[in-house]
Formats: structure tokens, sequence, C-alpha cells
């Protein structure tokens, strides 16, 4: 299934950065390296029978795209948060090999009229190429420019027509303590959950996310599915999602069990709201060295600002 899903034979040409390259150079010097595999041109390399370089999936540019400058693939790649794999920046990326995503499913359910297993092949169907969009921007304490690959997550709810009780959707992660070791933690509550209001999850900048940079995703990112809701703050962004359920009532989620005080079920970008223990005013752009003011909303308050025309912001943070 894997081969059929991703032996696409598109390249990711445009999208695929000088950084990425020079990152591919440097694993290959540092591994195989000969002269002749680093004059390879980039097509060439990409067919590589070799792990290190997951396979290529192709996006267009959207309205939301952005044109800032991306963060380097070796950072996306390599600073990351999956705490089922350890609460250390770098251990998603030494550890998430452990996660077998072949055969992958995700089972919708709940307030939904037809309820549906997809396997990784029905949810590419969902969205031909022409439909997958790509870069945006993410804020943690910390803030990136990712070009993610992804769809609106609408077209996935449409398919299972979501009834008239649905008003929220959660998000729930793998639980599988044999390939996710950081699961043996009570660090936060497994499996990883997380939530949305449906008129969130139906917006269409909340993207069902397949690939970055061209790729599909790495393990560490959250393969082979997760969300992407970049004007939230990066947590609500569930990775390695095995369902996702419709509900009628506000699912709990896992930050916000861990310590509701900090992390509220909204947790919008927002720049006049605190955290208790920072300030949300200013963030780093990994890569830069001066930081830089954060925006409402990250910046996206002209798709989503109407989202929350009746609520209090410094009540429902
Ligand atoms: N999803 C799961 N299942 N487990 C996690 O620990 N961490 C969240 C979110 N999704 C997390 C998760 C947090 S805190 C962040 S900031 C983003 O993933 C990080 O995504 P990235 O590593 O791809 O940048």
């Amino acid at each position: 299934m894997r081969k059929k899903l991703f032996s696409s034979n598109i390249y990711p040409s445009e999208i695929t950065s000088r950084t990425l390259f020079d990152s591919r150079r440097r694993w290959l010097q540092g591994s195989v390296a000969s002269l002749s595999a680093l004059a390879m041109p980039e097509k060439i390399v990409h067919s590589r029978e070799d792990s290190k370089f997951p396979a290529p999936i192709d996006a267009n540019k959207s309205k939301f795209s952005s044109d800032e400058e991306q963060t380097s693939y070796a950072d996306v790649t390599r600073y990351n948060n999956f705490y089922e794999f350890g609460t250390g920046k770098e251990d998603p990326f030494e550890q998430a090999y452990r996660l077998k995503t072949e055969g992958w499913r995700i089972q919708v359910i709940g307030d939904v009229m037809r309820p549906k297993t997809f396997d990784m092949d029905d949810i590419l169907r969902l969205a031909p190429v022409e439909e997958r969009i790509y870069r945006l921007r993410c804020v943690e304490a910390w803030s990136m420019v990712i070009p993610w690959v992804g769809f609106p997550l609408a077209k996935l709810l449409n398919a299972v027509q979501p009834t008239g009780n649905a008003r929220f959707v959660e998000f729930i992660s793998l639980y599988d303590i044999e390939q996710m070791p950081g699961q043996k933690s009570p660090v936060l509550r497994w499996p990883y959950t997380e939530g949305l209001r449906i008129d969130e999850a139906m917006n269409p900048l909340t993207l069902l996310t397949l690939g970055l940079y061209g790729e599909i995703l790495p393990n560490q990112n959250g393969a082979p599915v997760r969300i992407v809701v970049p004007w939230k703050y990066g947590f609500k962004s569930a990775k390695s999602i095995v369902t996702i359920r419709l509900t009628e009532k506000q699912p709990a989620s896992s930050w916000n069990l861990a310590n509701p005080n900090e992390y509220g079920f909204y947790s919008n970008v927002n720049p006049n709201v605190s955290h208790p223990r920072w300030s949300q005013r200013r963030e780093r752009r990994i890569g830069e060295f001066l930081k830089r003011d954060t925006l409402m909303f990250n910046g996206y308050s002209e798709w989503v600002a109407d989202l929350y025309r009746d609520l209090d912001l410094n009540k429902y943070f």
C-alpha cells in the first residue's frame, strides 16, 4: 500500500529549497558519500532506496502560502515536540524511527452519518495534487515557517457527514507503548488528544497534513498524518492521529489536563494574552537572532478572526 501511495513520479522542484538540498548533502557527506553521489541531480537522490529520504509528495501554492523564508529542513526535523518519544527537543529525531506507519488507518466516528475507516490511499484520494497546499507559519515559544503539505480537514469531515449534534472534533494520536517509549512516563495523559470547535475544524486553514518540504512526513513530525492549525499554538496540532471523533461535548486535551491554567482549549496565537510564565508578545523565529513581534492569530486574522467575534479571548485563551 505504501508503495502505491507514495511512488509518485512527481518530484518537488519548486518547493525543495536550497537548505533542504544542502541538508541532504550534509547527510550524504556523513554517510555513504562519494563524490559521484554528491554530484547526483536531486531527482536521483530522491529515488535512492534509502529510508533516510522520505518519498516525495507534491503540492501547490495557495492563497494561504507564505512567501517568508522557510525554516531549514534540518531545524524542522530535528527540533521537535513529540512527547511519545521523549521530552527533549532532539528526542523525536533520535527515537521516532520506532514508529511503524505501514498500513496506517484513521477511523472517523461519533456524531456522523457515515462513520468510516480511511487508509492512506483513501485519504490521498480526498484531495488531488491541485488541492494540496503548502507553506504556513507556526508559532510556539519559538516559531518556524514550515512548508507543510496538506489539504483542508473539511474534505474528510464532509465525507463522513457530521450530524447536527457535532459541535466539536477530537483528535486522538496513536497509543502504543512498544513503539512510543515516552508513553511509559505520565508526563501527559495518553493517548495524546486535542480538540477544535467544529467551525474551527472546518476552516480551510485547518490542514490534514501528510508531508513537509515536498516529502511525506518524517516520523518525528507526526507521520503519516497529523493536523496543522496555523493560527494556534503548536500543541493543538496533534501528530500521528488514528481517530477523529465528532462530539457534542468539548473534548479534553492532554495539555489542558496537564495544566489547565497554562493551556486553554482555544490556544489561539494572541500577543495580548500572556502565558502565566511568559509574555506572548514576541517570538524567536528559529534561525534568527532577534525576537520579532507575534501577530494576532499568527497573521491569519483575515481568515479566522470571525470565528471569535463573540468570544472574550482573555477568558477563552
Ligand atoms: N502530538 C502528539 N501526539 N504528541 C506531542 O507531544 N506535541 C505538540 C504537537 N503535537 C505533540 C503533538 C506540540 S507541543 C508541538 S509544538 C507540535 O506538535 C510540534 O510539531 P513539530 O515538532 O512538527 O514542529
